[in-house]
């Protein structure tokens, strides 16, 4: 079973989310192999839920607030989306982390609200240019595990990590396969020594039909986070396609 999580990010607003949702609908997809959950917008989670219930297709939020409710304009909870019936949520997504400023503490309280509210965290990991260019690529993800799991309980609730360097989020340039692996390997290790239960290792960025395969052929790589490639019906279907042939 190979999860596949489509990011639509900002790039559809609540009508292209909606025709989006219903096109890949009416597709006939062998889900038997996949576990397929779309992440959209914050205003188009609950209808896309509402859409997708009759089939196994899971819908996640991009991020959440770590408090449950109060006085947050602008805020959405974990416990919110968890109630409209998401099933994952997206964590510390480098766009969060550097474009909207979230610090690994940020991160930290945000994982915690998602176990609490029952959402099942993505806890997305990953180098900048600067950090892979002077070998620190180990200590940036160790450092930022380190942080977010920092006094953290699973109780009982699956986790599971997106590694997605930032170098290579939407800018076409993939991380190479086997150095996806050597570092879904080293996040395997470097979760085991938190957490007894296994938590699935992803990748992202600029994951397309012409590379998708390629991360998928070793166990250690569990699935996929598809950004840009997810956001167009014919693009993704490509890399469905790929998937529901291996
Ligand atoms: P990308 O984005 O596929 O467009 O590179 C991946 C992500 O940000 O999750």
């Amino acid at each position: 079973m190979k999860h596949i999580f489509a990011n639509w990010k900002m790039y559809l607003d609540f009508d292209e989310t909606m025709i989006l949702t219903n096109q890949l609908l009416q597709e006939d997809f062998n889900l038997e192999k996949i576990n397929l959950a779309f992440f959209p917008n914050a205003l188009s989670c609950s209808e896309v839920i509402k859409a997708v219930q009759d089939s196994p297709i899971e819908v996640g939020a991009q991020t959440v607030n770590w408090t449950p409710r109060g006085a947050y304009t602008g805020g959405t909870s974990a416990e919110f989306y968890k109630n409209v019936g998401c099933k994952y949520a997206l964590v510390g997504h480098s766009e969060r982390r550097y474009v909207f400023g979230e610090s690994d503490e940020d991160t930290h309280k945000k994982l915690s609200a998602c176990l609490d509210a029952g959402l099942t965290p993505v806890l997305c990991i990953g180098e900048t240019k600067e950090d892979r260019e002077e070998g620190k690529t180990e200590y940036r993800l160790k450092k930022q595990l380190m942080k977010a799991f920092e006094n953290l309980e699973l109780g009982g609730n699956e986790l599971i990590i997106a590694y997605e360097p930032v170098w290579a989020i939407g800018t076409g340039d993939a991380c190479l396969p086997d150095e996806v692996f050597k570092i879904a390997k080293f996040i395997t290790n470097e979760v085991k020594q938190y957490f007894e239960a296994y938590a699935p290792v992803l990748y992202g960025g600029s994951v397309k039909a012409e590379n998708v395969v390629s991360y998928l052929s070793q166990d250690i790589v569990a699935g996929v986070l598809v950004g840009g490639a997810s956001t167009k019906l014919d693009t993704f279907l490509a890399v469905i396609k790929e998937i529901e042939n291996l």
